[in-house]
């Protein structure tokens, strides 16, 4: 058995931080989203893996490299344009031969992993295998219409009038009869070869189609208030460990990480919080469930519930709340005239001032 991650994609909702990066290496808890679906993989028991790579191959590979780390064997698979989903799994063809194969959603993130499923999915061999969960907002998503039985009957991307409120999670498993569905379907509206078609096409041929409903966390963290709630997910379960320095005008509480490197001086941490090495935090509070990259220097400033990349600097803002702060980013007060906000910000910028 063999799996496909899909690394490519616009990332459209994540701007500004994809115009730069790949929005699979944003960090959950300071790792990349894809890192944890890669050591899921692994866990299963699969060890070749082919990375569809776009625009950002040359940032996933330098990421990833041959897999080794992760006990994998890795091959990049270039998708000259993002053209869907199942378009991943056309230009993939060489890679997958006649195997069956797990197909993973590089920006997905999955608690309790997978090993189940596919042990499951090897016993039984359906056509093909989905997993589903239920979603207040099934508009959204590709929509699956279960038959008595349990076997899918129907799946619409995104409808308008919802036949269900299951909605098909990022990890699918497939046998080789996906090949000929995926070469037999045209583009979508939006000028994509979408997987749900390719899984219609499947059920139309008479093919077998089963679902799991899971009830673990799943998250896909295409934006920004995904991405937050993914981070808050993953460092309530995050192991304290304080290994870099914390002077007696400190005060931590909670579950809190501090990498070794990392310097705490006169400053307040409430946990869940990671603090990446040789970051310096000094006279600030950083409020729970957020993540401070490494290498960041925050000085008499306030933040929580937030994502802040490495090599950034905030100084003598209260507060930050509910933010994703990308790599390299200086914020800092006003030095002329009072009440004035300077913005210097990249295409697609959001902000939202408190004035
Ligand atoms: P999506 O979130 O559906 O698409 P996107 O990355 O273009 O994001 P946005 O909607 O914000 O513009 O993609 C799901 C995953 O699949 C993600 O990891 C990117 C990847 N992908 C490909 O590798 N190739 C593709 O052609 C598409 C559409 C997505």
């Amino acid at each position: 058995m063999r799996a496909l991650v899909l690394a490519g994609g616009t990332g459209t909702r994540l701007r500004p931080l994809t115009h730069t990066s790949a929005k699979q290496m944003v960090p959950v808890a300071n790792k990349p989203v894809l890192f944890y679906g890669l050591e899921s993989i692994a866990r299963a028991g699969i060890i070749d893996v082919g990375i569809v790579v776009g625009d950002t191959a040359a940032e996933i590979r330098a990421a990833v490299g041959d897999g080794s780390r992760f006990g994998l064997k890795v091959t990049y698979i270039p998708q000259h344009a993002p053209l869907g989903l199942a378009h991943a799994v056309l230009v993939a063809r060489d890679f997958l031969g006649e195997e069956d194969f797990l197909m993973y959603l590089g920006d997905n993130f999955i608690c309790g992993g997978i090993t189940g499923l596919v042990e499951d999915f090897q016993v039984k061999r359906p056509d093909a295998h989905i997993l589903l969960t239920r979603v207040a907002d099934p508009g959204a998503f590709g929509v699956a219409e279960l038959g008595p039985d349990g076997r899918v009957v129907g799946l619409e991307e995104k409808p308008e009038r919802p036949r269900s409120d299951l909605a098909m999670v990022g990890v699918y498993l497939f046998t080789p009869a996906v090949h000929e569905a995926v070469r037999n379907i045209q583009p979508s509206r939006r000028g994509e070869l979408e997987i749900t078609h390719a899984l219609q096409r499947l059920i139309d041929t008479g093919r077998r189609v089963d679902s799991t409903l899971i009830e673990d966390y799943w998250k896909d963290t295409g934006s920004v208030v995904d991405m937050l709630e993914v981070n808050r997910t993953v460092l309530e379960s995050a192991e304290p460990r304080l290994d870099g320095l914390v002077d007696e005008h400190s005060e931590i509480i909670g579950r809190v990480v501090v990498e070794a490197g990392s310097q705490i001086r006169g400053s307040r941490i409430v946990g869940p919080v990671v603090i990446g090495a040789d970051s310096r935090i000094t006279g600030s509070y950083v409020g729970p469930f957020t993540s401070i990259g490494e290498r960041c220097r925050l000085d008499d400033c306030e933040v929580e519930y937030s994502v802040v990349l490495p090599e950034t600097r905030i100084t003598g803002v209260r507060r930050i709340a509910a933010s994703l702060i990308g790599r390299n980013v200086e914020v800092s007060p006003a030095s002329h005239g009072p009440r004035t906000h300077r913005l210097v910000l990249g295409d697609h910028s959001t902000v939202q001032i408190a004035s």
